[in-house]
Protein backbone atom coordinates (compact mmCIF):
# COMPACT_ATOMS: atom_id res chain seq x y z
CA UNK A 1 0.00 0.00 0.00
CA UNK A 2 2.79 2.32 0.99
CA UNK A 3 4.18 1.82 -2.74
CA UNK A 4 1.26 2.69 -4.32
CA UNK A 5 0.58 5.59 -2.30
CA UNK A 6 4.19 6.96 -3.29
CA UNK A 7 3.80 5.71 -6.75
CA UNK A 8 0.72 7.97 -6.99
CA UNK A 9 1.93 10.73 -5.53
CA UNK A 10 5.11 11.01 -7.53
CA UNK A 11 2.57 10.51 -11.18
CA UNK A 12 1.18 13.39 -9.75
CA UNK A 13 4.58 15.00 -9.19
CA UNK A 14 6.79 14.44 -11.75
CA UNK A 15 9.45 16.56 -10.79
CA UNK A 16 9.65 15.43 -7.20
CA UNK A 17 11.39 12.82 -5.61
CA UNK A 18 9.89 10.40 -3.60
CA UNK A 19 11.83 7.80 -1.53
CA UNK A 20 10.32 5.23 0.46
CA UNK A 21 12.35 3.64 3.00
CA UNK A 22 10.41 0.67 4.82
CA UNK A 23 11.47 -2.69 5.95
CA UNK A 24 10.61 -5.39 3.67
CA UNK A 25 8.89 -7.36 6.61
CA UNK A 26 6.71 -4.56 7.79
CA UNK A 27 3.94 -6.58 9.66
CA UNK A 28 0.23 -6.04 9.00
CA UNK A 29 -1.45 -3.33 10.37
CA UNK A 30 -5.43 -3.66 11.44
CA UNK A 31 -6.95 -1.00 9.61
CA UNK A 32 -8.87 -0.72 6.23
CA UNK A 33 -6.87 -0.16 3.35
CA UNK A 34 -8.23 2.62 1.43
CA UNK A 35 -8.11 4.84 4.42
CA UNK A 36 -4.70 4.72 5.00
CA UNK A 37 -3.97 4.90 1.55
CA UNK A 38 -6.07 8.19 1.45
CA UNK A 39 -4.17 9.16 4.71
CA UNK A 40 -0.25 8.67 3.51
CA UNK A 41 -1.54 10.67 0.09
CA UNK A 42 -3.30 13.52 2.14
CA UNK A 43 0.37 13.62 4.03
CA UNK A 44 2.78 13.25 0.51
CA UNK A 45 0.80 15.77 -0.94
CA UNK A 46 0.56 18.32 1.86
CA UNK A 47 5.08 17.54 1.88
CA UNK A 48 5.09 18.22 -1.85
CA UNK A 49 2.91 21.29 -1.38
CA UNK A 50 5.01 22.76 1.17
CA UNK A 51 8.53 22.80 0.00
CA UNK A 52 10.84 23.32 -2.55
CA UNK A 53 11.02 21.60 -6.05
CA UNK A 54 14.84 20.21 -4.98
CA UNK A 55 13.77 18.97 -2.43
CA UNK A 56 13.16 14.96 -1.10
CA UNK A 57 10.62 13.45 0.27
CA UNK A 58 10.97 10.41 1.99
CA UNK A 59 8.32 7.86 3.34
CA UNK A 60 9.73 5.98 6.22
CA UNK A 61 7.81 2.99 8.08
CA UNK A 62 9.42 1.60 10.90
CA UNK A 63 7.53 -1.47 13.39
CA UNK A 64 7.76 -1.73 17.02
CA UNK A 65 4.85 -2.21 19.15
CA UNK A 66 3.06 -0.48 16.45
CA UNK A 67 3.82 0.35 13.20
CA UNK A 68 4.87 3.83 12.45
CA UNK A 69 4.37 5.72 9.22
CA UNK A 70 6.19 9.27 9.05
CA UNK A 71 6.08 11.46 5.83
CA UNK A 72 9.44 13.61 6.33
CA UNK A 73 10.19 16.87 3.91
CA UNK A 74 12.41 19.58 3.91
CA UNK A 75 10.11 22.68 3.42
CA UNK A 76 8.94 25.01 5.69
CA UNK A 77 7.75 23.36 8.78
CA UNK A 78 5.47 23.28 11.67
CA UNK A 79 5.94 25.36 14.12
CA UNK A 80 4.96 23.66 18.22
CA UNK A 81 2.22 26.62 18.17
CA UNK A 82 0.77 24.94 14.62
CA UNK A 83 1.70 21.60 15.80
CA UNK A 84 -1.89 20.82 17.32
CA UNK A 85 -4.19 23.09 15.08
CA UNK A 86 -3.21 21.99 11.59
CA UNK A 87 -5.59 18.92 12.27
CA UNK A 88 -8.40 21.47 12.87
CA UNK A 89 -10.99 21.78 10.38
CA UNK A 90 -10.53 24.88 7.91
CA UNK A 91 -6.71 25.79 9.97
CA UNK A 92 -4.17 27.09 7.59
CA UNK A 93 -1.15 28.06 8.69
CA UNK A 94 -0.53 32.03 7.70
CA UNK A 95 3.08 30.56 6.90
CA UNK A 96 2.03 28.71 3.77
CA UNK A 97 -1.26 30.26 2.53
CA UNK A 98 0.76 31.96 -0.18
CA UNK A 99 2.93 29.12 -1.12
CA UNK A 100 0.37 26.41 -2.02
CA UNK A 101 -3.84 26.49 -2.27
CA UNK A 102 -5.80 24.58 0.13
CA UNK A 103 -8.93 24.30 1.95
CA UNK A 104 -7.46 23.01 5.43
CA UNK A 105 -9.36 19.63 5.20
CA UNK A 106 -7.21 16.92 4.44
CA UNK A 107 -5.31 16.58 7.70
CA UNK A 108 -8.56 17.17 9.80
CA UNK A 109 -10.01 14.13 7.80
CA UNK A 110 -7.06 12.41 8.10
CA UNK A 111 -7.27 12.68 12.06
CA UNK A 112 -10.63 10.85 11.88
CA UNK A 113 -10.09 8.32 9.80
CA UNK A 114 -6.63 7.36 11.90
CA UNK A 115 -8.36 7.67 15.19
CA UNK A 116 -11.45 5.71 14.00
CA UNK A 117 -8.90 2.55 13.33
CA UNK A 118 -7.46 3.25 16.48
CA UNK A 119 -4.66 4.61 15.57
CA UNK A 120 -2.42 7.85 16.68
CA UNK A 121 -1.21 11.19 14.34
CA UNK A 122 1.05 14.15 15.12
CA UNK A 123 2.49 16.76 13.52
CA UNK A 124 5.92 18.10 14.57
CA UNK A 125 9.01 19.79 13.18
CA UNK A 126 12.24 18.19 12.18
CA UNK A 127 15.44 19.61 13.41
CA UNK A 128 16.93 20.36 11.06
CA UNK A 129 14.14 21.85 8.56
CA UNK A 130 10.80 20.74 7.08
CA UNK A 131 8.29 18.72 8.78
CA UNK A 132 7.47 15.43 10.24
CA UNK A 133 3.83 14.09 10.03
CA UNK A 134 3.37 10.63 11.39
CA UNK A 135 0.89 8.01 12.53
CA UNK A 136 1.37 5.18 14.30
CA UNK A 137 -1.19 2.11 13.51
CA UNK A 138 -1.95 -0.69 15.59
CA UNK A 139 -0.25 -4.25 14.36
CA UNK A 140 -2.75 -7.28 13.00
CA UNK A 141 -2.05 -10.00 15.84
CA UNK A 142 -3.38 -12.93 15.22
CA UNK A 143 -6.31 -13.22 17.84
CA UNK A 144 -7.73 -10.43 15.88
CA UNK A 145 -8.76 -13.24 13.81
CA UNK A 146 -11.10 -14.00 16.37
CA UNK A 147 -13.28 -10.68 15.76
N1 LIG B 1 4.24 19.13 5.26
C1 LIG B 1 3.83 20.31 5.74
N2 LIG B 1 4.69 21.34 5.88
C2 LIG B 1 4.28 22.53 6.38
N3 LIG B 1 3.01 22.81 6.75
C3 LIG B 1 2.11 21.81 6.62
C4 LIG B 1 2.45 20.52 6.13
N4 LIG B 1 1.34 19.75 6.13
C5 LIG B 1 0.36 20.53 6.61
N5 LIG B 1 0.80 21.76 6.90
C6 LIG B 1 0.02 22.87 7.48
O1 LIG B 1 -1.20 22.35 7.97
C7 LIG B 1 -2.30 22.98 7.31
C8 LIG B 1 -3.45 22.02 7.20
O2 LIG B 1 -3.11 20.97 6.29
P1 LIG B 1 -4.28 20.25 5.50
O3 LIG B 1 -3.69 19.18 4.67
O4 LIG B 1 -5.35 19.91 6.47
O5 LIG B 1 -4.88 21.43 4.60
P2 LIG B 1 -4.35 22.06 3.23
O6 LIG B 1 -3.17 21.31 2.70
O7 LIG B 1 -4.15 23.51 3.53
O8 LIG B 1 -5.61 21.91 2.28
P3 LIG B 1 -6.26 20.54 1.72
O9 LIG B 1 -7.62 20.51 2.33
O10 LIG B 1 -6.25 20.71 0.25
O11 LIG B 1 -5.42 19.40 2.19
C9 LIG B 1 -1.72 23.48 5.99
O12 LIG B 1 -2.46 24.54 5.45
C10 LIG B 1 -0.34 23.93 6.45
O13 LIG B 1 -0.43 25.17 7.11
MG1 LIG C 1 -3.42 19.16 2.55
Amino acid sequence: MLRRAVDAEAARWPARRFELDAPRNLPLVLGEEIYLEQVVRNLLTNAAKYSDLDSVIVVEARASDDVVVRVLDEGVGISEADAARVFELFYRSPAVTRKAAGAGIGLFVSRHLIEAMGGRIWATSRPERGADVGFAMPRHRLDDEAF
